[in-house]
């Protein structure tokens, strides 16, 4: 072989090498330091005070952004998401989320805006449950009534947060420790609530929780939606599919019958796409309805989907949960001034509640929603956001 020739596979191979650890350097470059999950370019969260609650404990609030600009702001009182700001079909960000712009509000008077909610979401009749032939007396906060975990339920405490940052999607970790006889609940329970904004637009909520006793758990997320803009009016106009055949009718205080009514046929009827105001009239009090999901099995299905023809953005809602509350914000009456000076009056806001069924343990015909020491409680749920040409 020439000498010339030897040169020439000199400088490739020589080249290559190169090549090879250059490669080699912008991987090690790139890793996170040994033992912290791989950090994609953006920044993690760092949560930003924003304000104290009357005992002096600080309240944080985080800010997730994702690469098409969607942003959820989130603070640690309640778990609560304050913002959720979500492009519209010429991808102008809107925030489609009732709350407040500062934590006083929520301290004054919030109906459960954008909240982590448990003990137990929704109703308990009577505010009280047996089990293992205990009687358990809760708090009758809602008329004779236990709602939402009671006086100060899971949406009124300050949870401890975690900011992670993964390959396409950023979060924070809630932690909170609700303590044996809490709002008269029986157990220690360790609980979390994951937030992550995706790439794909999608909010992911991820709940768990362990016990040192048998007890009633069920955790939901409280969002008042508004896909037109929070503030924009009501949602009548929103067009609203629920994948659902049967529903749990109530009594006069919101408590389950018992019964599973078919809703075919009724102003219940959402497997096909319907207004929300279309037939609200027909329904007393407007929408506050448990539907009985129709699932395939045990995994992530879809369950329901909104569209606002306005700004033409769709909200999917798909979950692990047996039951989703439809919540048409009956009982905003024009009293809360929220975000940016918006008055809310009655019906600008829908909530879409992933849950087990309320009243469930005084309801032996519901899916249980005890858990025992041992056990992990988990479900998933997710709010996938995009728009409709
Ligand atoms: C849930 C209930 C409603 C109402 C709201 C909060 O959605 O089903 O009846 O209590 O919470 O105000």
């Amino acid at each position: 072989m020439s000498k010339q020739k030897t040169h020439v596979w000199g400088i490739i191979i020589f080249l290559l090498g190169l090549g090879a650890l250059l490669l080699a350097c912008n991987k090690e470059a790139g890793a996170p330091p040994k033992g912290e999950k791989n950090v994609a370019k953006a920044q993690t969260a760092i949560g930003d005070p924003f304000g104290q609650l009357p005992d002096g404990t600080a309240v944080e609030l985080y800010t997730l952004t994702n690469p098409k600009g969607m942003k959820a702001r989130i603070m640690t009182y309640g778990g609560t998401l304050v913002s959720l700001e979500v492009p519209d079909r010429n991808g102008a960000l809107g925030d489609i989320v009732l709350g407040y712009d500062s934590l006083d509000g929520y301290l004054q008077a919030s109906p459960y805006f954008g909240s982590t909610v448990g003990r137990y979401a929704n109703r308990i009749g009577r505010g009280r449950f047996k089990l293992k032939g205990v009687e358990y007396t809760l708090a009758a906060n809602n008329g004779p009534n236990h709602l939402h975990g009671g006086l100060k339920g899971f949406d009124k405490v300050v949870w401890k947060a975690t900011p992670f940052e993964e390959k396409s999607a950023r979060g924070v970790k809630f932690e909170y420790l609700s303590t044996d006889g809490e709002e008269g609940y029986p157990g220690n329970l360790a609980c979390s609530v994951i937030y992550t904004l995706t790439d794909d637009n999608e909010m992911r909520l991820d709940y768990r929780a362990v016990t040192d006793k048998p007890t009633p758990v069920n955790l939901t997320h409280h969002s008042y939606f508004n896909l037109a803009g929070q503030g924009a009016g009501d949602i009548l106009g929103h067009e609203l599919v629920i994948k659902a055949d049967t529903f749990t009718p109530v009594d006069e205080g919101l408590i389950p019958t018992g019964e599973i009514k078919p809703v075919k046929g009724s102003a219940m009827d959402f497997n096909a796409a319907q207004l929300i105001g279309s037939r609200i009239g027909l329904v007393p009090g407007g929408y506050d309805h448990n539907y009985v999901l129709s699932r395939a099995g045990r995994g992530m299905e879809s369950a329901a989907e909104v569209f606002e023809p306005a700004s033409r953005r769709v909200m999917d809602v798909l979950t692990t949960e047996p039951g989703l509350q439809f919540y048409s914000g009956n009982f905003l009456d024009g009293t809360i001034t929220g975000k940016s000076g918006k008055v809310y009056r009655k019906h600008c806001g829908f909530c879409l509640e992933t849950q087990h069924f309320p009243d469930s343990p005084n309801k032996p015909g519901f899916p249980s929603t005890i858990l025992d020491p041992g056990k992990t409680y988990e479900t998933h749920t997710i709010y996938k956001f995009s728009t409709r040409k």
